[in-house]
């Protein structure tokens, strides 16, 4: 089934472990409901998520998101129809940024945030193919989707 992927980037505003973990508890139960499925990469200084399903359900819930007082600046970098999923099996992956993504300093520049939708997807097919944190922030919420 072809579903619609979009990607966005914003900054965090007031994160800590806690924030994190209230974000991944909902969006995992959100998402579990809904047949949304993605990941969501992590530091004091980005979020970048990919949200992946049908693409009324993927528009409402960046809708809900946009208007989150826990981000702001958020930027929408990729927004395509794919036919497959990245992350099937993830109601929202966790993944701090990883050493071979952006640098602070690159961060700080800006970007992130004008990145091209290649750029963006080739950031997400790599994780896809890379194991998932052992480490998970809120353990024990539901993972997949209709669990
Ligand atoms: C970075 C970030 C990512 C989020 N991801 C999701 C998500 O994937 N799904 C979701 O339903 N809500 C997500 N949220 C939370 C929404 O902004 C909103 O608080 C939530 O959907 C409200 O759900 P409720 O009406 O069931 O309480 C996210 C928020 C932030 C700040």
């Amino acid at each position: 089934m072809p579903v619609t992927q979009i990607v966005y980037a914003s900054r965090p505003f007031g994160y800590d472990e806690l924030a994190l973990r209230n974000i991944l508890v909902i969006a995992r139960r959100n998402n579990s409901r809904s047949g949304i499925t993605g990941a969501l990469i992590c530091r004091e200084d980005l979020f970048l998520q990919l949200l992946e399903g049908r693409r009324d359900v993927v528009q409402t819930t960046l809708d809900r998101i946009r208007h989150d007082d826990r981000h702001t600046d958020l930027r929408v970098l990729l927004d395509e129809d794919s036919s497959d999923r990245l992350f099937p099996d993830w109601a929202m992956r966790h993944d701090p940024a990883r050493s071979w993504m952006w640098t602070a300093a690159q961060v700080a520049d800006g970007a992130v945030h004008s990145a091209t939708p290649a750029e963006t997807r080739a950031v997400f097919t790599r994780l896809s193919r890379e194991p998932a944190m052992a480490q998970d922030p809120a353990p024990g919420c539901p993972l997949e989707p209709g669990a």
